[in-house]
């Protein structure tokens, strides 16, 4: 038997990955560029691909850190919340949308999702603003716009975790991001552009930019010396190799995003049949959603552990729990006394919430692959 890779398996039955960015010859060209430049930090590409960045979006600015975590951190501190004020936003996030309020001693006040788009109900958010409330940072989860216009008649500063929202619309036709209020992208491997790790602030306010780029690089200002800083500040920075790798992504962006709807509306059909799944909530009233990921919630009577381990055993194929409710980690509950029953809706998404295999060049018969094992795992083959 030979111990090398099968290069004879029919595509249909090789392992599927959970994710897989596409990466080619123009990234490779791009890093080993820079590589070659002897800049790899600090240097000319951090602006190209801001400028490029905020271009494609259609907003006025664009400061590019480290992770989308570090973005959501400095955007917290520009729109200036701090100790003992509360931030609302969604338990049904990635933990990074809670944990960088804590960073700066606010609490998060959770308030329920919406059942439907699976983002922080506006209503909800309203009830839990007190006068401790010092902004709002509502969630594009699964990259399905979340509905700002509404939060903005809150009348408090806007937070936007739009991590897993790149190619994502609002209803007038304006990009997630390109709203004014500061808006955060996130460009981990799995995500619809990667530059390995690395995210993107956009904002609308010039003075916004200048604070993050200064607190990104130790709080130094644009104008002064290595060695004058007049704030504090982070290393946050993104390195030229990694803006390199962003501009080759972006140029790739749209066919990327059109794989990915492409994949999703596969899945759809796929999985139409199967009795009590939740598919994700379809596009409706003019939303775009920009594909991130493919989650469904397992029908109610079904454990999703089991099911996740009944793929991944007996038909090898690799599934996520996503995402746990925040509130209910154990972090949280120690920290801030959090329990069960608090935001009913989030905790019954996040209980049977399973992301199932999925990446731009995605093949149809993989999808049938997955949407076959699920079927069978829940005893319904047709
Ligand atoms: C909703 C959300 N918020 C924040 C983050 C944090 O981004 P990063 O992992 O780049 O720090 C992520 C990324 O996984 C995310 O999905």
């Amino acid at each position: 038997m030979s111990a090398g890779p099968r290069t004879d398996a029919p595509a249909d039955t090789e392992p599927i990955p959970l994710a897989r960015p596409v990466l080619g010859e123009a990234e490779e060209r791009a890093v080993v560029e820079v590589l070659r430049s002897g800049q790899l930090s600090l240097g000319p590409r951090v602006p190209a691909f801001e400028d490029a960045f905020a271009r494609r979006l259609g907003a006025p600015h664009a400061s590019a850190v480290s992770s989308g975590t570090a973005g959501l951190h400095l955007a917290l501190r520009a729109v200036g919340v701090s100790d003992g004020d509360e931030v609302v936003t969604s338990p049904f996030s990635f933990v990074a949308s809670a944990n960088v309020c804590v960073f700066e001693r606010a609490r998060p006040v959770f308030a329920d999702i919406d059942p439907v788009t699976l983002n922080l109900d506006p209503d909800a958010a309203a009830a839990a603003v007190t006068d401790r409330t010092t902004a709002v940072l509502p969630v594009h989860i699964f990259g399905y716009p979340a509905d700002i216009a509404t939060f903005e008649r809150l009348g408090l500063p806007i937070v936007e975790d739009a991590c897993e929202a790149l190619g994502a619309v609002h209803p007038d036709g304006v990009a997630v991001g390109a709203r004014g209020h500061p808006a955060v992208f996130g460009f981990y491997a799995n995500k619809q552009l990667t530059t390995g790790e690395g995210g993107v602030v956009t904002m609308g306010d010039p003075a916004f930019k200048e604070r993050i780029d200064s607190e990104r690089n130790q709080g130094r200002a644009p104008d002064m010396g290595w060695l004058d800083h007049d704030r504090l500040g982070f290393n946050y920075r993104l390195s030229d190799l990694a803006c390199a790798l962003g501009l080759a992504q972006l140029e790739r962006l749209d066919g990327m995003l059109a794989d990915r709807a492409r994949v999703a509306a596969r899945y759809g059909e796929a999985l139409a049949g199967i009795e009590g799944l939740g598919l994700p909530a379809p596009d409706a009233g003019g939303n775009v959603r920009g594909w991130f990921v493919y989650v469904v919630q397992v029908p109610r009577g079904h454990g999703r552990d089991d099911v996740l381990r009944a793929l991944r055993d007996e038909h090898g194929i690799p599934s996520k729990p996503y995402l746990p409710a925040i509130h209910l980690m154990s972090y949280y509950r120690e920290t801030f006394g959090h329990r069960e029953g608090e935001f009913p809706v989030c905790e019954d998404i996040a209980a049977r919430s399973l992301a199932l295999p999925f990446f731009p060049e995605m093949t149809d018969g993989q999808v049938d692959r997955v949407a076959t094992a699920l079927a069978r795992v829940l005893g319904q083959t047709s």
